[in-house]
């Protein structure tokens, strides 16, 4: 069994992702600022801006009941990172960067000096600087893969970069394993009875050139990751196999990107959020798609 301190788990993609490690076996506390509705998890009420409220709650007793045998504090062998403000506009832009980034500067900090030896951040295909740009904006080159330079044009995604930075640091002075995650559009299961609409207009997801990753999906890449040790510092794109479109990859590119050089050679319907590192580094197999959860619904 895996111990695992998990920040936002009470989020969009963190209740799934906790969910999954709990089916697998892991025991997880979740710390947010917002209760979670989950009986196997308890949810430590921790600001992940405040280091000391992180630094406390990391090396805290994970059980779910204070007139438990033991509230000694246990091993932990891992923590995952989610907390965050996920987007721009949903607070102004310096606090989606404060928040970002000192929350992920804490946690890091806290997990590698306590001697967590394995943290997975949530970083965001926003780091390729196509996302939240003012205007619309061709990439240098598609698949967006991990070699792509990053290029940050907005207070989220620079956030998002910041944080990279700051993983690498730590990694490279610890030796800790610290993995980052460009996770594209997370899709929960109900989400799959939008597709249709997203079919009828497909521009209207050019600027994340089509990604999802389903959030089940996103519990399986960071259990992999939980249990693939001695990478040192990496970046993962997170996606799942296909487009969120019902048209041919090279039709979207044709349409939609006529000018932007493609790298590699790709499958009739696969992601130009390249996932082909996460599979054949950490052996992620996505099992949830569109085309399954539409001919389930039908
Ligand atoms: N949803 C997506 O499509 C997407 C895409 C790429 C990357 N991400 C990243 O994945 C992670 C999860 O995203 P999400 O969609 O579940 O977001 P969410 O907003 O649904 O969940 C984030 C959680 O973090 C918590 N939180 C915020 N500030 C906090 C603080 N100061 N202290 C403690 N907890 C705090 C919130 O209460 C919430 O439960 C984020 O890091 C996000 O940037 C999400």
């Amino acid at each position: 069994m895996k111990r695992v301190m998990f920040t936002g788990g009470s989020g969009k993609a963190g209740r799934h992702v906790v969910q999954y490690l709990v089916d697998h076996g892991c025991q997880v506390l979740n710390l947010d600022t917002k209760p979670l509705d989950n009986p196997a998890v308890r949810t430590l009420i921790t600001d992940i801006t405040d280091s000391g409220q992180v630094f406390n709650a990391l090396s805290s007793y994970m059980g779910l009941r204070e007139f438990d045998p033991s509230l000694r504090p246990q091993p932990v062998d891992a923590v995952v990172h989610f907390a965050a403000i996920p987007r721009i506009m949903i607070t102004p832009d310096n606090e989606v960067f404060r928040i970002n980034t000192m929350g992920t500067y804490n946690v890091i900090e806290a997990a590698v000096k306590l001697g967590i030896k394995k943290v997975i951040i949530a970083s965001s295909e926003t780091t390729f600087g196509i996302v939240f740009n003012y205007e619309p904006r061709d990439p240098v080159y598609l698949p967006l893969d991990e070699e792509y330079p990053v290029d940050p044009p907005d207070s989220y995604a620079l956030s998002k970069v910041c944080n990279e930075a700051t993983a690498k640091s730590f990694a490279t002075r610890t030796g800790a394993d610290i993995y980052a995650l460009r996770i594209g559009n997370v899709m929960e299961p109900h989400e799959y009875a939008n597709f249709p609409e997203f079919f009828k207009n497909p521009e209207g997801r050019k600027r994340i050139m089509w990604s999802y990753i389903d959030a089940r999906d996103l519990g399986q890449l960071c259990l992999n990751a939980i249990n693939t040790d001695g990478l040192g510092y990496q970046v993962f794109n997170a996606a799942q196999d296909d487009c969120s479109s019902d048209l041919p990859t090279a039709e979207l590119l044709r349409r939609f990107y006529p000018n932007v050089p493609v790298k590699t050679g790709l499958g009739e319907y696969e992601t130009l959020l390249s996932n082909r590192k996460a599979k054949q580094m950490l052996g992620f197999k996505p099992v949830h798609s569109w085309r399954q959860a539409l001919s389930e619904r039908a």
